[in-house]
């Protein structure tokens, strides 16, 4: 048996042998290292003649391979062992119960959009969408609120440094009144959509945050007055709060982007809680003895200048509005009762408040359903 042999075997024995991964790593730098004794064995083949190099290096060669893939096939076979080994102690009995509560749930403004979305879509109105950092050509001007309108001041809103692209301010948007300029000029009339999303305020106490939801509706057709606003409303609403029992008062309001403008008003009696407190429940005339009405949205006939604005005629197009609060809505028809809960996180919260995502609403099935 040549050296060569001799080395080849001893050195596949301590592979088999090593115990660990350094014990491994040590036995290769002793042979294949810059200083190893394999290493070394090549080295000489440079100093030898043609001949003599032709003839040992074979061998020399066959050693240095067979050193390195008895290293390599002994180092996969550690690694697997340690995988299996990890494996058995991550597998997962699924003999064991299931958790009592499942966690995580959906959040009612999520809900309520969901909702909002599920009966317009049946009255045949489309979701349209726009930036939460708008420009205040489409917050205010477009929506004939001029540099110097009044109602710019009322709108606590949170501005940014930069300039707008028409020369204006970027702001974070007040309302979610710009979807309807947007889409507008993007899409042309007629048109039936909703535009549900985030609106921002500087704004911060039990029924106001700084951040909360809205909801537009916008309908441009030709020859559309205020009886199809009340229709419309009237039809979402009982849907909504899943009762005929809905009385509306439309009082006569102000806004700049609508005339006339009408804030609608729902009835409601009061009860008393089952912990005593007080509490609203919607329906009946508001008139009513022990009844009242509370506010619940702004609407109106599109101003014609909106409608120039977005580059429509206004002889031929006409329609109506509404802007409503997602989440005041979430709470009239859930009873919670700080606004401010609804951003604070709280896991306990959100697992008392919070719908299954198997809760999904549908008309037929129902859009209130609480799981
Ligand atoms: N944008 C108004 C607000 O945030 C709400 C509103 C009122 C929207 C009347 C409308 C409307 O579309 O017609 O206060």
């Amino acid at each position: 048996m040549s050296d060569h042999q001799l080395t080849a075997q001893e050195a596949s024995t301590r592979i088999a042998e090593a115990a660990d991964l350094s014990a491994l790593e040590a036995l290769r730098v002793e042979y294949l290292g810059k200083q190893g004794s394999i290493s070394g064995l090549l080295k000489t083949l440079g100093k030898m003649s043609p001949e003599e190099r032709q003839e040992k290096a074979p061998a020399i060669q066959a050693l240095r391979q067979s050193v390195a893939d008895a290293l390599t096939a002994r180092k996969d076979e550690m690694e697997a062992a340690e995988l299996e080994a990890r494996l058995a102690t991550e597998t997962i009995d699924l003999t064991l119960p299931a958790p009592q509560a499942p966690k995580g749930s959906v959040h009612p403004v999520s809900q309520v959009m969901d909702e909002l979305a599920e009966i317009f879509a049946d009255l045949g109105f489309a979701v349209a969408t726009g930036p939460e950092i708008e420009d205040d050509w489409y917050n205010f001007t477009a929506l004939n609120m001029p540099e110097s309108h009044p109602a710019r001041a009322m709108h606590d809103t949170f501005y940014f440094p930069d300039a707008a692209p028409k020369g204006g301010k970027m702001l974070l948007r007040t309302h979610t009144s710009p979807v309807q300029v947007r889409t507008m000029m993007a899409e042309g009339a007629p048109l039936r959509i909703i535009a549900p999303g985030r609106v921002y305020r500087s704004d911060s106490d039990a029924t106001h945050t700084p951040m909360f939801h809205q909801i537009e509706g916008l309908v441009i057709d030709r020859d559309i007055h205020l009886g199809h606003l009340k229709w419309t409303l009237e039809t979402f609403l009982k849907a909504f709060f899943e009762t005929e029992d809905i009385v509306l008062r439309l009082r006569p309001s102000y806004f700049p982007f609508t005339e006339p403008s009408v804030e609608v008003d729902v009835g409601f009696a009061i009860e008393n809680g089952q912990d005593g407190k007080l509490r609203r429940i919607l329906g009946g005339s508001g008139d009513e003895p022990g009844h009242g009405w509370m506010e619940l949205l702004g609407s109106g006939m599109v101003n014609r200048r909106v409608i120039e604005f977005a580059g429509l005629d206004p002889d031929e197009w006409q329609g109506f509005a509404f802007g409503l609060g997602v989440d005041r809505l979430a709470m009239l028809k859930y009873g919670m009762d700080d606004l401010r809960a609804f951003f604070d996180g709280d896991s306990r919260w959100l697992s008392h408040y919070g719908f299954s995502p198997f809760d999904q609403p549908t008309l037929s099935a129902g859009v209130g359903a609480k799981a």
